[in-house]
């Protein structure tokens, strides 16, 4: 009997059929019954650079022969995390930002989510302490992220979550505008991911981001963008907002920030959020992790960001992603799957008539193919290192099951 607790298992399921991942070559995985796998969802929406890449794995191996980890607690830094700091906020879609480093997106998210309230605060604003968010918007599993998720039943059986947390339709700009009309006076935040992705991979409606960015600017809120899944090249930009023309206040990023190497998470601060942070210069940031700053995180996300421009990756994933795209309209228009809804390189279809998106990941994994299956549709969203033929083979798979 395996000793192993999976997440989002039952506790009780025989997990003795699970697929066992042994080793990983670019955009394919190796089982420990020898099957190749193509894997079109980056492992879980974060290895962008592809498994084994040299440049990364030389940088982690090479940084083990210095130190591995030292905390940056007062009064210690190091020139990794100082670095990685700089090369992020030159990237960011807000200026004069600064960098704070967790390690998993929940933890970046409750950072962010502390973050707003604290900036209110201290810019005089108190009472600004309520959260607001969409439904089927993922941002973790911390006690911060359950309590903003737009997944009712993640919510529920935890005891009670953090207080002042507000949810709002999705897809409704108006229901947005009404909380804000009604409480805009106590709204600290909104929080909401670019293109909504454990959700579903939901693109917004038309001018929502826009209308998130003008709500919180009438009403001194902030915009915190998660970009946990989107961050790193997904959207063919550095961040997602970028590909919408946002400029959010606060970014959480994780995942391909280092394509999972290491683990690693983060908040940016825009100027705007920075300034309220700092208006009394005694005030304390009370909140960190012990591995904030580690070395190795941060020389893998060096490598990962340095491949990402060598490579050309942004560009890439706008190529591979109008590719991903064509050939899942193409199903489409042959009538073997009703439609389809993406964004960047991430895309996914709905299943055909009496098929549920669960049935075609087994369908589709028999074909080599990883896909994942969310809520009403079953999607992918690839490696950037992915090559064209390894894009239509997983147009493919999905064709030859249906
Ligand atoms: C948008 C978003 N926020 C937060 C998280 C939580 O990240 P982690 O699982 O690294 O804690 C995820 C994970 O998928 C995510 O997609």
């Amino acid at each position: 009997m395996s000793r192993l607790l999976h997440p989002f298992t039952p506790p009780a399921k025989d997990t003795g059929d699970f697929l066992n991942i042994v080793s990983g070559k670019g955009s394919v995985l190796t089982l420990k019954d020898g099957r190749e796998i193509l894997d079109g969802m980056g492992s879980l929406w974060y290895c962008n650079v592809g498994y084994g890449h040299p440049k990364v794995t030389e940088a982690i191996k090479s940084q083990l022969d210095t130190i591995h980890a030292h905390h940056i607690f007062d009064p210690f830094t190091n020139d990794l995390a100082e670095t990685l700091a700089a090369e992020i906020a030159d990237r960011a879609p807000m200026p004069d930002s600064k960098v704070f480093f967790a390690q998993s997106g929940s933890e970046a998210v409750d950072t962010a989510l502390k973050l707003a309230r604290a900036a209110q605060a201290q810019a005089g604003h108190p009472e600004k302490t309520l959260v607001v968010s969409r439904t089927n918007g993922y941002h973790g599993t911390a006690y911060g992220g359950t309590s903003a998720q737009g997944f009712p039943e993640y919510r529920e059986g935890w005891g009670e979550l953090v207080p002042g947390h507000i949810h709002v339709p999705g897809d409704d700009v108006e229901a947005l505008a009404r909380v804000f009309a009604e409480r805009g006076a106590e709204i600290a935040a909104v929080i909401t991911e670019p293109v909504q992705g454990a959700g579903g991979i939901i693109p917004p409606p038309e001018g929502y981001l826009q209308a998130v960015r003008r709500l919180c600017d009438e009403h001194g809120a902030l915009y915190i963008s998660d970009e946990v899944i989107c961050g790193f090249g997904r959207l063919g930009h550095w961040f997602g907002c970028q590909a919408f023309d946002i400029e959010p206040d606060i970014v959480t990023f994780a995942k391909a920030v280092t394509s999972g190497y290491v683990p690693l998470g983060g908040v940016i601060v825009g100027g705007k959020a920075l300034g309220m942070l700092e208006t009394n210069s005694a005030w304390k940031l009370a909140h960190g992790f012990t591995y904030s700053g580690h070395h190795l995180a941060c020389a893998a996300a060096l490598a990962c960001i340095e491949v990402t421009e060598e490579e050309g990756l942004l560009e890439r994933a706008a190529v591979l992603g109008e590719r991903l795209r064509a050939g899942l309209q193409s199903l489409v228009d042959d009538g073997l799957y009703p439609g389809l809804r993406g964004a960047g390189f991430m895309w996914a279809v709905y299943p055909p008539e009496g098929r549920t998106p669960i049935d075609l990941r087994w369908e589709v994994l028999d074909q080599g193919v990883i896909a994942r299956p969310m809520s009403d549709v079953i999607g992918f969203c690839p490696p950037l290192v992915s090559t064209e033929a390894q894009v239509d083979q997983m147009v493919d798979a999905l064709a030859a099951v249906v």
